[in-house]
């Protein structure tokens, strides 16, 4: 193979890229973005590898989520508070089931690029380049927002800046102390069904930390009871704002993506020849890639080859997003490649990307209970095949929303057009974001049970 270097993807074929009329502002704009404080640190990557590397082996799951794509109109302290809380809650719950931690890695700080389906979008007789992403271009339906404008990826920098500095201090100043584990609760989402089974462990989860207070183990002396790890994460897409925030660390010499602690290639980038996979080989980071139905294992072990030669634990992810149906499939084979080969992987599910539907009214949206039923798949595949389901991948947000059909309150079509607030895929709202967690909540304690019974009869 040849060298690596943060450039090297230049010289491969590369899939959805935005074509930048004025080459020279683009240059302009990364060479301001190489000299910008990083957003990460390395060690904060390593540390998630670490834990993720603890994931590949049973000992931890991965919870990842957040917006499909973050927007700069939706920027704002209360939608990164509601998310933050949410996702909290969504980890205890599954904290509590499974007795094991839970790594906490957020769609955040840093996603912003999307990959399309069409190039074009047409309304009526009008055709125009399609949204990107606003690292990339403009929502608005009109030629000069579609424009792909060089200066978003200044903005984009900045609102991720802005964006894990309030969750670096929510993580660590206090908000995430368990002893708030009742207040993490919403407003909208008080009167919900979930809401009296999220109180009862809130209620359980108050009478354990009394009992540990009384022998002596109290947030003020134990640190891990006030403050939690918390890792941002985005798809790495437009490679010349990664290119430009990839960074040497200093104490070991080694190339980081600075940009997020883990980056993820595409379903549709994960070409092994190009340039996607060409950057990621080469930074040191976490790695996720999104495995679809048209990922053969032979493809997809030459992928892990190319992106974990050393077969490092915590550095792949594989997030698995074929669709309700098809999940049952086409997991076997992908996992028996992996174990035939003894390859330490990350398992995750994506339950969003293979179940998009469009609405008669033309909204794109999701059926929950289609969500529901790939994540008791993919258990289900792992038990049968003796691997181990690590972990989940969510598109998901703290607000009201009204973009998937179903879930405990029923949402259906019609209701849809009410609160579509989302700037591409359709996202779980809060409530339905906890009821996910309930189910992998019982799924995971099941799995606990049947590990705990089978080494019981050894
Ligand atoms: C996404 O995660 O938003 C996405 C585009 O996923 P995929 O590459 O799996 O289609
Ligand atoms: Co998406």
């Amino acid at each position: 193979m040849d060298p690596w270097s943060p450039a090297s993807w230049r010289s491969k074929p590369i899939e959805q890229t935005p074509v930048y009329a004025d080459r020279a502002a683009l240059a302009d704009v990364e060479r301001q973005l190489a000299g910008f404080p990083p957003l990460v640190f390395a060690g904060e990557a390593r540390e998630l590898k670490t834990m993720l590397g603890k994931v590949a082996k049973g000992e931890a799951f991965l919870l990842q989520g957040g917006d499909c794509a973050e927007s700069f109109a939706e920027h704002s302290a209360d939608n990164i508070r509601d998310f933050f809380r949410v996702f909290l809650q969504m980890s205890v719950v599954a904290t509590f089931a499974a007795a094991l931690p839970v790594v906490k890695v957020g769609r955040i700080a840093g996603q912003f690029a999307k990959p399309r389906s069409a190039p074009m979008e047409k309304i009526g007789d009008l055709e125009l380049p399609s949204y990107r992403g606003d690292i990339i271009n403009d929502i608005a339906f009109d030629a000069a927002a579609r424009e792909p404008a060089p200066g978003r990826q200044l903005d984009a920098y900045r609102q991720s800046a802005a964006t894990l500095n309030l969750i670096r201090a929510f993580a660590s100043g206090g908000y995430a102390n368990l002893e708030n584990a009742h207040g993490w609760m919403l407003g909208f989402v008080k009167d919900s069904p979930q809401s009296a089974r999220y109180q009862e462990l809130a209620d359980r989860i108050t009478e354990t930390l009394g009992f540990m207070r009384a022998i002596g183990l109290d947030p003020e002396s134990h640190p891990e009871l006030r403050k939690t790890d918390f890792y941002t994460s985005h798809e790495a897409l437009l490679l010349g704002y990664e290119e430009a925030l990839t960074r040497v660390d200093s104490t070991t010499g080694e190339p980081y993506a600075t940009s997020g602690h883990m980056i993820w290639i595409g379903d549709r980038t994960r070409q092994p020849d190009h340039a996607h996979i060409e950057y990621a080989r080469g930074v040191k980071n976490p790695i996720g890639l999104k495995c679809g139905p048209s990922l053969a294992p032979d493809e997809l072990l030459k992928l892990i080859d190319i992106l974990n030669p050393a077969n490092e634990p915590g550095r792949l992810t594989l997030i698995c997003r074929f669709g309700a149906e098809k999940a049952a499939a086409h997991l076997p084979g992908l996992i028996r490649a992996v174990e035939r080969e003894g390859c330490s992987i990350v398992w995750s599910c994506d339950p969003m990307h293979g179940n998009t539907v469009k609405a008669a009214s033309g909204f794109k949206t999701r059926p929950f209970d289609k969500i529901m039923s790939e994540i008791r798949t993919f258990f289900a595949v792992h038990q049968a095949e003796g691997s181990y389901a690590g972990g989940v991948h969510l598109e998901m947000t703290g607000k009201n929303v009204t973009e998937c059909i179903g879930g405990a309150r029923a949402i259906s079509e019609a209701d849809l057009h009410d609160r579509y607030h989302t700037y591409c895929d359709p996202r779980l709202n809060a409530e339905q974001a906890i009821e996910v967690a309930f189910l992998v909540a019982e799924l995971l304690k099941a799995e606990r049970i049947g590990r705990s019974a089978a080494a019981a009869a050894e």
